[in-house]
């Protein structure tokens, strides 16, 4: 069932010209107690809220081609019964400091940032900036932030100070590519019911490619490691797991290296859709050595997915999908601040049931709405589940900034939505439970919401159960916090 969907409050959602502010550096470095507050912290929400981004959008005035090249920076929010300490600093990679000190782009981007001085400055430089600006994650008593194509940085969870690059005591073999994307596994049921976090990475082959999983418990320590061949490129951003298996979605892309080491483009504008392919989704057993099942589906593009489960011979797979891959819409040349959304897809939030028995695979629409971001319950993760809070546009159809976040009960397909549009942009939203919490839903969502009309960023703290009564508390910050990337919670309060 599609879920039923709302008329917007407006049928202009955003101001552009507002919207360009989200994208404007924040170079400052801020360590305060938040004391201009709205409504009621609840005492009973205590812990980090850890979050990661690009927040250098220009070095020295020098404009990146495009804002996922930024360096990252990390905030820590720190909720300490009822009060609440906010912390920010960038990530120093050596990239970032090299860079601040000669006040210069010295480095390529991914996504199609160029050194100046043309192509003669570029054509055969393909030493990457590693920006460290994708993810934050607090495991084994690290934290780390991370990109995905390089090692992780490890920083002080409390002062967030650069410690130095991280290899997760190095279980990666040489050429491996690491990704930023993991799952935290509740309960293994290989570890006798203790949590661990399920991460990847890929070793890049001219035919091929090799997957391998590593399983790390609460206390870091290496648990469990598992590689297949993957025939093909593998562009893969994210896994979801179940308890049994491990699920990558392969979408249908080549890479051709050749326009990137000649200086011409970005590496991720080398990435090319397969005509005529199928989107291949990999099913990777956790136990043992069993062999990997591959199923087929229809061609699309996935990035994130939500989460999955199983059920009999079936694996239930939420995801947000794209007709096509979305990031990459930025001609050379061109200001992604004056981006005509009418030329990006949306994505939209599908299920792939996955059936084992027949390797077969269904697909259907869960929702229409533009969204991104999404977000459960952590105990869910791998398990049966009904809700999910994704961020959303305004409008219910077509493709625009998130502006909303929103509440989908899968059961019953009831949306509730709580709007900060038309001056307000909302970054991922992040559910945290209530400590004794009596259902599914029974916790907050937390979210850095961006108030063009002031230029400063919010905490917004809205109640799982019900988006519908508003929010519970705006913690107004003293300064914008720039579009960001993904975030985690960890219940150690570090202030
Ligand atoms: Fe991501």
């Amino acid at each position: 069932m599609i879920a039923t969907e709302q008329e917007p409050k407006s049928l202009l959602s955003f101001d552009r010209e507002r919207w360009k502010g989200w994208y404007e550096s924040q170079p400052n470095e801020y360590d305060y107690w938040i004391e201009d507050i709205e409504g009621e912290i609840p005492p009973a929400l205590n812990g980090t809220l850890f979050r990661n981004g690009p927040a250098l959008f220009d070095i020295n005035g020098q404009r990146l081609h495009h804002p996922f090249d930024g360096d990252g920076m990390v905030c820590a929010i720190a909720f300490d019964q009822g009060r609440v300490h906010f912390c920010n600093r960038f990530v120093r990679t050596e990239g970032y400091l090299k860079e601040q000190q000669s006040e210069k782009i010295l480095y390529r981007g991914v996504f199609g940032t160029q050194k100046p001085g043309g192509l003669w400055a570029n054509a055969f430089n393909i030493k990457l900036k590693n920006i460290a600006n994708t993810h934050v994650v607090y495991w084994g008593g690290k934290l780390l932030a991370m990109w995905d194509a390089a090692e992780h940085y490890r920083l002080d969870p409390k002062t967030l100070e650069t410690l130095g690059k991280d290899d997760r005591d190095g279980i990666w073999a040489k050429g491996d590519v690491s990704k930023t994307h993991y799952r935290i596994d509740p309960n293994c049921n290989q570890d006798g019911g203790a949590p661990c976090l399920v991460s990847f990475v890929i070793k890049l082959g001219i035919l091929n490619c090799k997957i391998t999983i590593h399983e790390q418990d609460p206390t870091g320590k290496l648990q469990r490691s598992y590689s297949h061949i993957v025939p093909g490129f593998a562009f893969m951003h994210d896994l979801v797991i179940t308890p049994n298996y491990c699920i990558f979605v392969q979408n249908p892309m080549t890479f051709n290296p050749i326009p990137f080491f000649l200086g011409l483009k970005g590496a991720a504008r080398c990435l090319k859709p397969k005509p005529n392919s199928p989107t291949r989704i990999l099913v990777i057993p956790r136990h043992g050595k069993q062999p990997m099942q591959v199923l087929e589906t229809q061609a699309g593009f996935t990035y994130h997915h939500v989460n999955a489960f199983e059920q009999g011979d079936r694996i239930y797979v939420d995801s947000i999908a794209y007709e096509s891959e979305p990031l990459n819409k930025v001609e050379p040349g061109t200001d992604y601040r004056d981006i005509d959304f009418n030329t990006v897809p949306p994505g939209q939030l599908f299920r792939f049931t996955l059936n084992l028995a027949d390797s077969t695979v269904q697909q259907q629409q869960l929702l229409e709405r533009c969204c991104e971001f999404p977000a459960v319950h952590p105990h869910h993760v791998g398990r049966p589940y009904r809700y999910v809070y994704m961020g959303v546009a305004e409008r219910p159809t077509g493709t625009a900034p998130l502006q909303a976040i929103a509440k989908l009960d899968l059961t019953t397909g009831e949306q509730q939505i709580w709007s900060a549009a038309p001056h307000g942009f909302v970054g991922e939203p992040i559910f945290v439970p209530h400590p004794d919490a009596k259902g599914e839903d029974h916790g907050w969502v937390l979210a850095l919401v961006y108030d063009s009309s002031h230029h400063q960023s919010d905490v917004v703290i809205l109640d799982g159960r019900d988006l519908n009564q508003g929010a519970i508390a705006r913690l107004h910050l003293k300064h914008h916090i720039p579009y960001g990337l993904h975030g985690s919670w960890t219940p150690t309060v570090f202030n």
